[in-house]
């Protein structure tokens, strides 16, 4: 059998921030148990808004020729994906947004992502700050594009949940983390169960 292959992506425009660290996390351990990994950071990367312009369909590709391209490419790549995103106003980044908006193609050209193992991850100031409500709109977004949804394995209920509001607080938050590293122990779980995709 290939290599499983893992894509992580944090959906912070902050570069080295929190997102990324828990995103890097979820990696190390999907590694440790065997996958080959990727990282992904949107915080320099150029992802234009979604056109609704539809032509994706008629064409198959996207008017817009910028980051979001290779992107989607690497997340046709991947058995799995994880995506992390800050919580802002108890709601995913606008970059992150961005980007799976972009990814309609993928999804009326043969539902490319089918399959595929997802699970999310989010980061916030506040203890309840709406990182379930990011968790959750990251995994509708996996929904629809037929990906198998993962979480739950002993504290990650919902996901990866985390506390930290400057870059790196989230390296303090063992709780937090602990979630991170029994999701990514379940997307591993879930494909080695499910076989390759
Ligand atoms: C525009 C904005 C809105 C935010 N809204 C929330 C929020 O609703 N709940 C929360 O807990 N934290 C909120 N935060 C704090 C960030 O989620 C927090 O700083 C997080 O660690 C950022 O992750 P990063 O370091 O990966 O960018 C907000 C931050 C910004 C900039």
């Amino acid at each position: 059998m290939d290599r499983i292959k893992v894509l992580g992506i944090s959906g912070s425009p902050r570069k080295n921030g929190n997102t990324e660290i828990l995103i890097n996390k979820a990696l190390e351990v999907c590694k440790e148990n065997g996958a080959d990994t990727s990282f992904i950071s949107l915080a320099k990367k150029e992802i234009n808004y979604c056109d609704g312009c539809y032509s994706c369909i008629r064409n198959s590709k996207c008017v817009h020729n910028d980051d979001a391209r290779e992107i989607l490419d690497e997340m046709v790549n991947a058995d799995a994906i994880i995506i992390g995103s800050p919580t802002y106003f108890a709601s995913m980044s606008g970059k992150l947004k961005s980007l799976l908006d972009r990814t309609f193609p993928l999804r009326v050209n043969g539902y490319k992502l089918s399959g595929k193992v997802g699970g999310a991850i989010a980061v916030g100031g506040s203890r309840n700050g709406g990182q379930e409500f990011v968790c959750r709109e990251i995994q509708n977004w996996m929904l629809l594009h037929e990906m198998i949804v993962v979480a739950d394995k002993k504290t990650a209920h919902f996901g990866g949940i985390a506390v930290g509001r400057r870059p790196g607080d989230v390296v303090d938050d063992e709780t937090g983390i602990k979630t991170v590293e029994n999701l990514a122990l379940q997307v591993m779980e879930t494909i080695k169960k499910i076989g390759k995709r």
